[in-house]
This record gives structure tokens, sequence and C-alpha cells, in this order.
């Protein structure tokens, strides 16, 4: 052929990556491969091995140790030695640790690269230029946070000991994105690779040993989902991180429910690539070929789904299915393959059934004719056309190289379209229009949009998903504080256990009204402030739910006279700090027979039940009636919350001065506030709380319009612009011990960040809300913005964590409610924020606003934009 020839045909011969200092490296090691444990190589406690594959040909590469539960628990104990010594290094010297495992990683790159490829199936061009590049800049990247901590986050410290498991499609960049900044926030780590790709894992413990990291400080325990689970089970591990599927992350959800370890998960998504007509089609086009054929589809924020306008949607299908036409789809070690192999037989079976279950759904499958190596675990470039919105293919993860694509009229459908999933990881947005495509990239659920590329990550810029794509980002500052605590937080005393009566309150004949209106209360339990006083009685389901979260204590009050004594250390502090907060007030008996309504939609309303609960004072006085709301209300307060658009869409500026106007409301009512609440905290606290109220809402006034995102420089010729995006609607169980305080502290953070809020009251004093109301009411707060549902915790939690239209849930609460909150809300996945049973001073600004509580109101959305021709 001359070169003329092959200039118009573009044809060309292979050209292989030697593969032989990787095999020599594996034959060196015998291909037998044990833990790496306490800076050791330790043989498995039982004993066992299982075989890694080459996917391009199906050749054994190594036999691989399987993990068992003595595994773990060997690693874990290596890790919590050595975490102290490890914590007591300086920020500079785990700095030049993490600085050395960069160097490392890019000294031994080509290693790294051909082994990645040889394990999982990626073509060599990918793992040489994008993986291993990452991997390297992740270290580098997070060596700079190591050095900088102590200035950057003072009051912090690290979590502890972290597991953390990972998956097959980026093996060695996800072991770089869980272990740079666990390290540099002065953690230690057990880390589980992949079954299918163990050994670019094995390769890095190497690096640690090369760079003398101290014993213990990272381990890798090798092994299949049993051993996954053995390391989340483990009692003294102190953080999860988890990056995989969304079932196995709901598993994770559930099972750590019931302690303290912080969680964070990274699941799969269902990416949505919209191109508008003024797109350059051409650019697109290539995105595509990035955003789906990359890895062989095989990504969590693959864009899977092409949403097309529909007036280019015709030209747009020829040009993908030309260029689909020119990918080269072969031996992955080849330098000129653009798809190389399907990790395993068993994901290849997945696409081809996912695939053909699309087609009986009614879709059209195209591909283009190109020749598959005869060996290993190969799948077309594959388009399917004509798919509805509800299709399995266009709502399920394939993690294959299968494009669904779909049409769309206007942008707000466009929007519509691209939100109609259960995940939101990524989105990627074609239009000539700077405009429009950040018009449309802010109303799309998506923890990161690309406008006008592709498949950007750096370090400095934080990934992560909504919804059940998971929450926690990973990378940037916001990826740090995945693995750190305020340090008061961490050692803040428990709250006491609040023990629940098991007598039943009769319930409402049924959820649709019966009874509405009726004023006749069966039994009447009362409240004493922190504790219960008579038959206070949450329903048989909550009591089961919780009981099995954790188990609730037994029956009846825990002390005859509630209040005091039930009070644990935590709570004490608290009361002091307000008695020393507080002015005088002159007492004067507050007036009895108040009858509060729930706060729903702006309006007062009746309690579906009928219901209502006695509130008495401490001495046992009866102060008035609370409704007694049950899951009707809640479905009720969600849909106002939904629909108060307008709050979400206010300025910050707008958010701040209705928060202002709040807390003048307060203010100019803090006398009688003051005086109705001392009847049950007493005076002291009752002015301490209303006094701090209107400072409390003052801060966040003040916060509304300042707690912005950031600009990232990645070193592309892009923007990457960090938002801090309201979560949507939260669900807030507002604290007990401080009624108005609490309930200021927890739903003021989700008011000025621009979230909808469905707050629960603490059931001490759920009177409080009648004063609320009248604040809110005549702040223009606008109607649904916050929605006050009274009642008891154990009854409202359930309806709240289960709804899927609540994208958030904090539980401030005792021990045993904060997980109950967690396990309720493994169906959805929702995020959840707790204070784990522990005692919070909210009399202590220091302690009980500000940041800490913003960055939980808000989740960080990166918007990146290309610039340059
Ligand atoms: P997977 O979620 O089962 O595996 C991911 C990791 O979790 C592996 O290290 C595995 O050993 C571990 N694991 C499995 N069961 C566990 C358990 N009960 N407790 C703790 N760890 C456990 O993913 P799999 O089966 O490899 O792939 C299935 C599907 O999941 C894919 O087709 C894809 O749709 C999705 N997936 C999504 C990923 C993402 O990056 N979001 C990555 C891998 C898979």
């Amino acid at each position: 052929m001359t070169i003329a020839e092959k200039f118009a045909t573009m044809e060309y011969g292979p050209a292989p990556e030697d593969p032989k200092e990787a095999s020599n490296w594996l034959d060196r090691h015998g291909r037998r491969f044990v833990h790496f444990i306490n800076g050791e190589w330790q043989p498995p406690a039982a004993g066992e091995y299982f075989d890694t594959v080459d996917p391009s040909n199906g050749e054994r590469l190594a036999a691989v140790a399987q993990g068992s539960a003595a595994d773990i628990d060997a690693a874990v104990n290596a890790a919590r030695v050595a975490a102290p010594k490890w914590q007591s290094l300086t920020p500079h010297a785990r700095a030049r640790h993490l600085y050395a495992l960069a160097r490392l990683v890019q000294k031994h790159s080509r290693l790294l690269a051909v082994l990645e490829t040889m394990d999982n199936g990626k073509p060599i061009r990918e793992s040489r230029d994008i993986d291993i590049p990452l991997v390297a800049r992740h270290f580098y990247h997070h060596a700079g946070w190591a050095q900088l901590l102590e200035q950057e986050f003072p009051e912090y410290v690290p979590c502890g000991v972290v597991g953390q498991i990972i998956p097959w499609n980026f093996p060695l960049l996800m072991l770089a994105w869980k272990i740079a900044p666990a390290l540099a926030t002065g953690n230690t780590v057990i880390l589980k690779p992949a079954e299918f790709t163990p050994l670019t894992a094995l390769a890095f413990a190497e690096l640690c040993q090369e760079a003398c990291l101290p014993a213990g400080v990272v381990n890798i325990v090798t092994g299949d989902g049993r051993t996954g689970e053995a390391l989340v089970k483990h009692p003294d591990v102190d953080k999860i991180a988890f990056t995989g599927s969304t079932e196995v992350g709901r598993t994770i959800r559930a099972a750590t429910a019931t302690s303290h370890k912080r969680l964070s998960l990274e699941l799969g998504g269902k990416s949505p690539f919209i191109v508008f007509e003024d797109a350059d089609l051409d650019s697109a086009v290539e995105g595509l070929v990035d955003g789906i054929w990359f890895n062989q589809g095989q990504v969590c924020c693959a864009g899977s789904r092409l949403l097309m306008q529909e007036s280019i949607a015709e030209a747009l299908t020829v040009k993908v299915q030309e260029r689909m036409s020119s990918l080269r789809i072969g031996a992955p070690l080849d330098k000129a393959i653009d798809i190389g192999a399907i990790v395993a037989r068993v994901q290849l079976d997945r696409i081809r059934k996912l695939v053909d279950q699309g087609v009986a759904e009614g879709a059209t499958c195209w591909q283009p004719q190109v020749a598959l190596p005869a060996r290993g675990f190969y799948y077309p470039p594959t388009l399917l056309s004509n798919v509805h919105p509800t299709s399995i293919v266009a709502q399920q993860e394939i993690f294959g190289p299968v494009l669904a694509a779909m049409t769309f009229r206007t942008p707000n459908e466009a929007v519509e379209l691209a939100n109609n999933t259960v995940y939101g990881l990524a989105a990627c947005v074609w239009s000539e229009s700077i405009n429009v495509a950040l018009h449309v990239a802010a109303q799309l659920k998506a923890g990161v949009v690309w406008v006008n590329c592709t498949n950007m990550f750096d370090a400095a810029c934080g990934f992560g998903g909504y919804r059940e794509s998971g929450f926690g980002r990973e990378g940037g500052r916001e990826g740090l504080l995945e693995y750190m605590e305020p340090a008061w937080f961490k050692n803040a005393p428990a709250l006491p256990k609040l023990r629940v009566p098991s007598s039943q309150l009769p319930e409402p004949a049924s959820e649709t009204g019966a009874g509405k209106g009726t004023a006749g209360v069966p039994s009447k339990p009362g409240f004493g402030l922190l504790g219960w006083r008579a038959s206070a009685a949450p329903s048989a389901d909550a009591n089961d739910a919780a009981l099995a979260a954790g188990g609730l204590e037994g029956d009846g009050p825990p002390n005859a006279q509630a209040g005091s004594s039930f009070e644990g250390d935590g709570l004490q502090a608290v009361r002091k700090n307000a008695q020393q907060t507080s002015g005088a007030l002159a007492p004067e008996a507050p007036a009895i027979d108040r009858t509060v309504k729930l706060y729903i939609g702006g309006k007062q309303v009746r309690p579906d039940s009928g219901y209502s609960m006695e509130v008495r004072a401490e001495d046992g006085r009866l102060l008035g009636e609370a409704p007694l709301g049950n899951r009707k209300d809640i479905r009720n307060a969600v849909e106002a919350a939904r629909k108060a658009t307008a709050w979400a869409k206010a300025t910050a500026h707008n958010r701040a001065q209705v928060l202002y106007y709040c807390a003048e409301n307060l203010s100019q009512r803090r006398d009688e506030i003051s005086h109705r609440l001392a009847a049950v905290v007493g005076e002291k606290q009752a002015a301490a709380e209303v006094e701090l109220g209107v400072q409390r809402i003052f801060s966040y006034a003040a916060w509304a319009d300042k707690f912005d995102g950031a600009v990232h420089n990645p070193p592309f010729r892009n923007i990457a612009i960090a938002m801090n995006e309201a979560i949507g609607t939260v669900g807030v169980i507002c604290p007990r011990e401080a009624p108005l305080l609490g309930f200021l502290s927890v739903v003021m953070p989700a008011l000025a960040s621009g979230n909808t809020v469905i707050a629960i009251p603490s059931e001490a004093y759920p009177l409080i809300t009648s004063d609320l109301y009248q604040v809110f009411d005549t702040s223009d707060l606008p109607g649904g913005a916050l929605n006050i549902v009274t009642g008891y915790v154990s009854q409202l939690l359930k309806p709240l964590a289960e709804h899927d239209d609540v994208d958030a849930l904090w539980a401030f609460a005792d021990e045993t409610t904060a997980a109950s909150a967690k396990a309720m809300s493994v169906g959805n996945l929702k995020q959840v924020w707790t204070n784990e049973g522990r005692a919070i001073d909210w009399f202590d600004p220091k302690l009980a606003e500000g940041r800490w509580f913003l960055e939980h109101a808000v989740q960080v959305k990166n918007i990146w934009v290309p610039y340059g021709e």
C-alpha cells in the first residue's frame, strides 16, 4: 500500500505495547500474590486464592489471595496501631510521603499502565494517557493538602481507620481517589480492590514500601464481596468509602446504619448527553465517543443517554453512526485501539441481556460492521434508538459501550428527560450558547456537568452524585471533609437514650382523613422537657423499625420525674451554658388552653389524625395541645415544600432579607415567647434561647449570600465552577433539648442555603410551633419554604425517611433515632446527617452554627466550561 493510499484509507497496522516488563513483574512474584498488611506481605489466613485473568484473551495472569474476616481483622489492627504515629507526624512529613508516592507513580508509570490494561482490558492509550497521569496528579495535589491541613482545617481531626472498597473500572485511579485524601487528612487505610482487577493495587503496595511509608498506614487486602463485607462490618473501622454498584451501596448503607461509621458512596449513573440544535455537532460527536465508548462504557459517569434536539436528531444520528464505523476495537495493548475488552464474561453477559431487553421493549439496535477478536470478551459499539424514556435501557446502568438515544423539543423538555432517572452523577450539555448551557446545567440533578466537553477529571475538583448516585464527594476541598470531623464533635458526650413506652395510641381509622377535625383525644400523653411523662406512644411500626435499626429500650418513662434526672452530662453542660448566657425575665404563669396547628404551605392546618397531644410544663401543669401529625401530614408537607420553588429560586440577597426580617420579628416577640418557653425549660434557658435564637437567625441571614462556591483552575483549558447548590427538600428532626434555639440552629442553615424544609419540632415543647409560624408568617417567608409537623418522632421519622421527594434527612436526636434515620433511608439512599446521638451545645455559637452546618445543607455541583478556540 502506498503512502497516498494509506492517507486516503487511514488504514494502519497494529502497534502493540510490549508487555515484557509487566510479565516479568508478575513472574518475579511467582504469579501469586498475598495481602499487604502492616507493611509486609502476609499470606491469607484461610489459605484461599483466586485467579485474575486478562479479559482480552481469557488467560490467567496470577493467583491472588482471597481475604477472610481474619485477614481484615489483622489489617484493621495494623491500621489502628499505625494511626497515632501517622497522626503525630508533622503535616510536612505526611506531605513528603504523599509526594514520594506521586513521584514513584510517575517513575513506574509505564509498568502500571501496562499492568492495568492487562488486568482490566482497557486500551493502553487510556491507561497510559489518562488513568496513570491522573493517579500521579491526585497524589501531588493531596501532598499539597497534607502540607496545608493545619492552616486550612485547624478545628478538624481525622476520622481514624478507614475502610475503602473500589471497583474494577479504574482500579488504580479509584485507589488514588480513596487513599490520597485519606492519608493527607491523617487517616490510616485498609483498601480492598475489586476481585477482577487487584494487580495495580498490589503494585502500589510495593510503591508504599519503596516510599518508606510507615507500616500499617496503607493495607491492601484482596478478595471478593465477602472480603468487602467483612471490612464494612468490622467494629473498629471509623469510616467506609465505597465506589461501585448502587445495589451494593444500599447493602453497605444498611450495614453501617446502626454504627457510627461515616459513609461516602459513589455509585452508578445514567448520565444524559444533551445536544442542542446550535451545538457544534462534530465536536459533540467526538465528545460522545469519549462519553460512552471510553473504557468500553464501563464508566459510572458515562454519557449513556443521548438526548438530541429534534431538529438535528437525524443529522446527528448519521454523524454518530459514521464515527462509530471508524472506531477500532481489538487487543487493548495495541496503541491504535479505541475500544478494548469488557472486564469479565459476567459483565459481557449482563450487557447482552440488557440490550436484548431494550430491543424487546421497542428500541432499534444499530452496530457497525466490525470484526471482533476471536478470543476474549468484546462487545461492539452500539446505538439504541427509538428508546422510550421508561425503557430499561434508558433507566438502568448498562456499564457497556451502549448508547440509548432519545429526542426532545425544548430546553425544559431536555431537563425533564435528563432528570428522569433515579441517578444524578454527571451530565453533558452541548450548545454554542453559553447562556442556554449554563441555564440548563443549573437545573440538572447531577454532581458534575460538562459543558461542551466530556469526562474531565481533576484532583482539585470534587466528583460525586446526587440522589441514588450516592453522597459525598471525592477530590477538592469538599472531598477532604469526608475524611475529617470537627474535633469537638468527635469528642462530644452522648445524649441519653430515649426510652419509648410501648403502649399504643389509637390510630385514626384510615389515612383518608377519617376523624379529621375532631378534637377528641382518647389518650393524652404528656411531655416533660427531656423525658417521657406519661403514655406517649409511637406506632407499633415505628417501634419495630427502630428496634430493627438498633433497638429502642423498654417500656415506660425512664424516671418518674422526667426532666432534670434524665439529663446526661451533655445536657447538663448545655443547660449550664444556657443559664450563663441568659438575662433575667419576670416570671408570670403562662396562659393555658393553647391549641396549635400544623404549619403546612404557609397555612395553619389541622392534623389528618384528628388527635392531639398534651404538652405539660416541668411542674406538670397543662400548657396546651399540639397536633399529632401522621404520614399523611408529612406527605402534604412534602408536597408543599416541593411546590415552594420561589424559595429555591430566590436570590441569596432576597433570602438574607427574609431571614433578617424573621430575626426582627422574633426579637419583637421575645418577651412573650420567652415567657411561654420558660414553663418547660426554665426562665434562664428560655431567655437565652430567644436571645441566641435572634442572633442565630442573623448569622444565617449573614451567611445566605456568603457561603459561595469556588472556581477551580484544572490543568486543562477549562474552568470548573464549584456551585454550592441547595440539596432540595430537607426533613429535619429538631433537637429535643432546646425547643426554640435547637429548631433555629438546624432549620436556618437549611433555609439560608435555599432548601425547603419539613421540620419536626422538639417533642418536649411542640407548642413553639405557634410562636414560630407567627414569626415566619409576618416575615415574607414564601408559603411551603418551611413546614412544621408536630408529633412523635418515632412516627414521623419513617414517612420522612421513605419519601422519595425528601432529598436529605437530618436527625438531631438520641442515638437510636439517629440510627433509625439511616436505616429507614436505605431504600432511596437518601443522604442522612445526624448528631450520632451526641449532645451539641446549642448555646455555643462556635459549635452550633456556621460552615459545618452549611456544608451539610448544600451539595457541590462542578460545572466544567472550556475556553479558547
Ligand atoms: P460491585 O458493586 O459488586 O463491586 C464493587 C466493589 O464492591 C468490589 O470491590 C466488590 O468486591 C465489592 N463488594 C461486592 N459486594 C460487597 C458487599 N456486600 N460488601 C462490601 N463490598 C462488596 O460491582 P460489580 O458486581 O463488580 O458490577 C456490577 C454492576 O455495578 C456493573 O455492571 C455496573 O453497573 C455497576 N458498577 C458501578 C461502578 C461505578 O463506578 N459506579 C463500578 C463497578 C460496577
